[in-house]
């Protein structure tokens, strides 16, 4: 029986596990948290697929390769949008209950760069939070084994191929297969919507492994976290709703950088936000949802409800503070397309993988498909694969593996600022050589730290090595020294962290 460790509890890793373990597989999920404290679990917006009669996966395809610039891998984007309503179906038969229209319909929201409503939406607002119980309590029934508070220290290899993992204390679980389903890495910058468990964990293990990784450059910024108190998403479902951006002056400035204004692409209103915030000597832009009303801001979106009014807000009456911030990592550890890496017996799958599915940029309410999709291709081949086939090639911008293992003493903190300055929604290639190099300089006094500081300093370095190749503007890598002709106008310089409006990780979760 093949023994198959899953690390990460998202929906990616829970259907991997659920996948693997129905096919015959002895599987054990391990978990820095609880198995409920994941990303997973804070999605809001939904999650995207061709389920209406009257939208086609081909529609779905069109907006996924818009959204990612081109550079998706197109066999990935095919996989993703033409399993994606089988997975549904799968959610659904696990208990997950999508939001309904009075006919018994699937509800589906609007989101930027969609072409029709195909986001499907549970409690309003807290998909993730509902997939996230359906899927634990999946995983519980069936028996799986679970690991909580237990932290991945490292990948184990034996004759060039995984053999288990060893986690933070020493404790070694031996393994045919390892699935990483860490996540990404939002607390590389100082402003994300991630939580505080989003250290790149999987995608830093699997380099000390000597993984392929690539597209690191691809960093997505949501434009709209809450600018008060802790970071706080506000889903893009809003805009999608009616909300619209305003700046101090009260000027709806989203569509002078595109004509689908606030429902462009993520990454051109997250860059219009920065510049408007860049021209009001870095307030932050406003979001403008009052002719929604309280009665609809409650019932559709009861989450972003609450977070607004603890924060002494009510945006049923006056827009509210907005900012970008860290959201997704495009990028990660090359995969095939059921989650096999460049090391024999290591996959991953998530966010943790760069599947070639999001390209520059990733389509919004993606990313809970990708989990689904990925994670039951990948649960699936750990049980068929015998020989543990490596994928031919090496695709284009893969970096070097490179073992870090001790860190020098640096502050989490001061890494986050150094990130979001220099390599945040706007670069260049001055900013990125100051980032290299502070990075750099700290590799040179290892002393004893945490794994997730120990990951987030390797991460990090390549994530700027990556940026500093990429040296055109495309998706979510806006260079301003070398931006493309239809975001030229955008390359207004970003302000500085306001750290007194946001104050940097404050959830205490871990994925
Ligand atoms: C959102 O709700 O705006 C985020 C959804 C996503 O990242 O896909």
């Amino acid at each position: 029986m093949t023994t198959v460790v899953v690390v990460g509890s998202g929906i990616a890793g829970l259907t991997a596990a659920l996948h693997a373990a129905e096919n015959g597989c002895r599987v054990t999920v391990v978990t820095k948290g609880a198995l409920p404290d994941t990303n997973t679990r804070w999605a809001q917006g939904g999650i995207a697929a061709a389920t209406h009669p009257a939208d086609t996966v081909a529609s779905h395809a069109a907006d996924t390769l818009t959204a990612g610039a081109g550079l998706n891998d197109p066999a990935a984007v095919d996989v993703l949008v033409g399993e994606g309503p089988a997975r549904i179906a799968e959610l659904v038969a696990r208990g997950v209950a999508f939001d309904r229209t009075v006919d018994g319909d699937f509800a589906r929201g609007l989101e930027a760069a969609h072409a029709v409503p195909r986001v499907l939406h549970a409690g309003g607002d807290a998909t993730g939070a509902e997939i996230q119980a359906a899927l634990g309590a999946a995983v519980r029934r069936t028996g799986i084994r679970v690991r909580e508070h237990a932290t991945l220290r490292d990948l184990r290899l034996a004759d060039g191929r995984v053999a288990g993992v060893e986690l933070d204390g020493g404790e070694r679980l031996d393994a045919d297969a390892v699935i990483l389903a860490t996540g990404g890495a939002g607390q590389l910058y100082a402003h994300t919507t991630n939580p505080s468990g989003a250290t790149g964990d999987g995608i830093a293990a699997a380099l000390r492994a000597g993984a392929a990784v690539a597209d690191l450059e691809f960093v997505q910024f949501h434009p709209t976290a809450l600018a008060v108190g802790s970071p706080f998403l506000v889903s893009e479902a809003v805009r999608g709703e009616g909300a619209v951006l305003i700046d101090d002056a009260g000027h709806r400035f989203a569509f002078d950088a595109h004509p689908d204004g606030e429902l462009a692409p993520r990454d051109v209103v997250a860059r219009a936000n920065a510049r408007a915030m860049a021209a009001q000597d870095g307030h932050p832009v406003r979001l403008d949802a009052t002719t929604l009303g309280a009665e609809r801001l409650a019932q559709r979106f009861p989450t972003i409800d609450a977070a607004v009014r603890e924060r002494g807000l009510d945006w049923a009456r006056e827009p509210i503070p907005v900012t970008p911030a860290a959201h997704y990592l495009m990028g990660g550890v090359v995969t095939d397309l059921d989650g096999r890496t460049t090391v024999p017996g290591l996959y991953a799958v998530g966010e943790t993988a760069r599947s070639g599915v999001h390209g520059a940029n990733r389509l919004a309410s993606n990313s809970l498909l990708e989990g689904a999709v990925f994670g039951a291709r990948a649960g699936d081949a750990v049980a068929r694969d015998r020989d543990w086939p490596v994928p031919p090639g090496d695709p284009q911008g893969v970096i070097a593996a490179e073992v870090v293992i001790d860190a020098p003493p640096f502050s989490r903190g001061a890494l986050q600022e150094v990130m979001w300055a220099e390599a945040g929604v706007v670069r260049d290639a001055e900013g990125l050589a100051r980032a290299a190099a502070v990075l750099a300089a700290w590799t040179a006094d290892p002393s004893p730290r945490s794994i997730e500081d120990v990951n987030l300093l390797l991460v990090a370095r390549h994530v700027v090595s990556a940026a500093r190749s990429r040296t055109r503007s495309v998706g979510a890598h806006f260079r301003s020294d070398a931006p493309d002709a239809a975001t030229a106008a955008l390359s207004l310089p970003v302000p500085a962290a306001h750290t007194d409006v946001i104050p940097a990780s404050p959830e205490v979760l871990a994925c």
